[in-house]
């Protein structure tokens, strides 16, 4: 059936009358068809900014940056990777990075204090008010700028771009933050032609289950079995 061009409805044999209406019945089915098409799409992006409003909420207290500052292994292996670097950017003299999702602003922080000139720390949460006074505390030249914003709106002035981005983006299973693509969303514009990305390659590893087990492993940590159950929830081995 074709609504736009009145071709056959199938209405043979019925009066022109009730052809007519039924064929404008037809039409206005389609038109709601469209708007109930245009609604749930409307609803899609309402969800996201509200699942992204959760998300960035669940960054806004300081238990969560605890957690991560007292991961060691995770703390130094940045250290690690910025004073490498760091070395080559002190005697470079003005090498500028972008943090992405900068939390308390500790990898900012010892960029700035490697020998990066200028870093752009972006943090969406309520807590880059904090950001803001960590900073200042930590790096008092002000080579550290703080920017209230989600990555995707993240801005330079017209033609800037920089040498380095760090980010700690990584969630459960890799990638179950999604955060990578706010982080790639900011090397696309910004990143100097080769520039450095922090980490710049990762490795996912993962191993096929029993199935049958998942009931007892999920309970072993039931803080985290949403996580869990939703990013391996798909894997037909569980
Ligand atoms: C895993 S934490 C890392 C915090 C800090 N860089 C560190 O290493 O301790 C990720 C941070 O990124 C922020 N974030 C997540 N998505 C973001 C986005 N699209 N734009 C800006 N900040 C974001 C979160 O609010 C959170 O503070």
């Amino acid at each position: 059936m074709d609504d736009d061009d009145g071709a056959d409805l199938g209405l043979a044999g019925l009066s022109p009358e009730f052809q007519a209406m039924l064929g404008g019945m037809a039409g206005h089915t389609a038109h709601f068809a469209t708007i109930l098409d245009r609604r749930s799409q409307m609803s899609k992006e309402a969800e996201k900014k509200k699942d992204d409003e959760v998300y960035l909420e669940s960054y806004a207290e300081l238990g969560i940056h605890e957690e991560m500052l007292k991961d060691v292994p995770r703390v130094e292996a940045y250290s690690k990777a910025i004073e490498h670097y760091g070395r080559e950017w002190a005697k470079l003299g003005d090498v500028s990075a972008i943090d992405v999702g900068s939390g308390t602003g500790l990898l900012a922080v010892l960029c700035a204090r490697a020998g990066a000139c200028k870093v752009h720390a972006v943090e969406a949460s309520r807590l880059a008010h904090f950001l803001q006074q960590i900073v200042e505390a930590n790096v008092p030249s002000g080579a550290v700028q703080v920017h209230e914003c989600l990555a995707e709106d993240f801005t330079l002035p017209e033609g800037e771009a920089v040498d380095v981005i760090i980010s700690e983006w990584m969630g459960y299973f890799l990638l179950f933050e999604n955060m990578l693509p706010s982080v790639l969303s900011v090397r696309d514009r910004f990143l100097k032609s080769g520039g450095v990305m922090l980490p710049s390659r990762a490795r996912l590893l993962a191993a096929p289950l029993e199935d049958g087990i998942e009931g007892r492993l999920l309970e072993f940590s039931p803080r985290h079995r949403h996580v869990y159950a939703r990013a391996l929830g798909d894997c037909d081995c569980l």
